[in-house]
């Protein structure tokens, strides 16, 4: 099941110097593949858009402003499974929480500063490719 998904390492991820080994360990899956990559600085309005659905939550402001504190990396990643696939490297939402072996297992602590985004499902992954990469259908 070929997929794409959207990945951002986030602000603390590219402050940290560890934007070669999280884009290593995804490089080194068989048949995955960077589709688009970009270092940029994230806009309120792309943030919005981004993370609308959870507008009004705890978290939502914070959040916000994690996100536009510093660039991020955003990229499209293809390949089989990959949706859940980098989910799974990731680790869950909590580095706590999150397994030695995973990114956020490996080198988080704090819930804000987790590292790594990816999509959660094939739909939020074609809305999101379109909001960081439009015209890339
Ligand atoms: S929910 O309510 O279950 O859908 O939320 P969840 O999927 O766990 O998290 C949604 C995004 O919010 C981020 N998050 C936080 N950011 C800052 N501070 C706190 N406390 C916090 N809790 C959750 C979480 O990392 C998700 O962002 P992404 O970019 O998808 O990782």
């Amino acid at each position: 099941m070929t997929q794409r998904t959207l990945v951002l390492l986030k602000p603390d991820a590219v402050r940290r110097g560890l934007i070669g080994e999280i884009i290593g360990r995804i490089e080194r899956k068989a048949d995955w593949r960077i589709a688009a990559l970009e270092l940029r600085e994230l806009d309120r309005g792309t943030l919005e858009q981004h993370y609308g659905e959870h507008e009004g939550k705890p978290f939502y402001e914070p959040l916000v402003q994690f996100m536009s504190s510093g660039p991020v990396v955003a990229m499209i990643v293809e390949g089989e499974r990959v949706i859940e696939g980098v989910r799974q490297l990731a680790g869950p939402t909590d580095p706590i929480a999150a397994a030695p072996g995973s990114i956020r297992g490996d080198f988080g602590v704090i819930v804000r500063e987790n590292l790594i985004h990816a999509s959660d499902s094939e739909e939020s992954a074609e809305r999101e490719v379109k909001i960081f990469f439009p015209g890339r259908d």
